[in-house]
């Protein structure tokens, strides 16, 4: 894969080049917010769709089981899902309760460590190239990222971001033109959802990852999937 024609390419048109170039190598990363959703649609009219992922945390809304099983019914695509590890989570809570990432930022990285991070590296385990919906504008330590790159969090695998040059703005337009099915949470004022105790509505004006983990300073606002650039 050469970076710097990826740079240059369109979204459909990386995904594409990804899913030939990868086979089964590649997957796709999704919490299924609208930028993930976006990537969905576009996956599904692949020859080879690549196969998408998500860690289920154990502590996500309703509403987003809801949106993995409206995916399952419209595309008829299978969702791989990668748990927290049972133990260091069964540890984890009857040590220090059900809400220790409140208490400090150490805390909160050691739940995303237990629930996201470590099960990450399972999903990652034998892949060559995973594909995320981050974009440039979505936080301070996003704005650097290229449309596709080594990862340094993961050494040997090539990290794919298709919309990294998107707009919210551009998000919401191909979820309409398309009729792309969404969480019903962003309807009530969430445009960024993660785990259910960490993510909460925002309000007019404010950026639009202020309702994840809304305690802490933004250059915090990372759980470990993605290493700033
Ligand atoms: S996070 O690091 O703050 O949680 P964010 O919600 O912005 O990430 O999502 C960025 C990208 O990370 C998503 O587009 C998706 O590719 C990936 N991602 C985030 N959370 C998950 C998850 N629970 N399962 C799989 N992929 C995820
Ligand atoms: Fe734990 Fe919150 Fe991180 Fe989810 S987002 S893994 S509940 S700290």
């Amino acid at each position: 894969m050469e970076y710097s024609e990826i740079e240059k390419k369109i979204a459909p048109d990386i995904l594409d080049i990804a899913s030939r170039e990868f086979g089964d190598k590649v997957r796709l990363a999704s919490s299924f917010g609208l930028e993930d959703m976006v990537l969905i649609d576009m996956v599904s009219k692949l020859k080879n769709p690549i196969t998408i992922f998500t860690l289920d945390t154990g502590r996500l809304h309703e509403e987003t089981y809801e949106t993995m099983e409206k995916i399952r019914s419209r595309y008829g695509l299978e969702i791989v899902t990668f748990f927290p590890e049972r133990e260091a989570t069964e540890a984890l809570v009857r040590e220090k309760g059900f809400y220790s990432f409140r208490e400090s930022v150490d805390n909160r990285k050691e739940c995303c460590r237990i629930r996201k991070v470590e099960p990450l590296g399972r999903a990652l385990q034998n892949l060559k190239a995973w594909v995320t919906g981050m974009r440039r504008e979505q936080n301070v330590t996003r704005t650097e990222i290229a449309k596709a790159h080594p990862d340094e969090g993961h050494p040997g695998l090539i990290k794919i971001n298709p919309l990294a040059d998107w707009t919210e703005q551009d998000v919401l337009d191909y979820i309409a033109e398309h009729k792309v099915p969404t969480n019903p949470l962003h309807q009530r004022d969430f445009p960024s959802i993660g785990c259910s105790p960490c993510t909460r509505p925002i309000q007019p004006g404010e950026d639009i990852r202020a309702g994840r983990w809304w305690w802490e300073n933004p250059e915090h606002k990372e759980c470990g999937l993605h290493r700033p650039r």
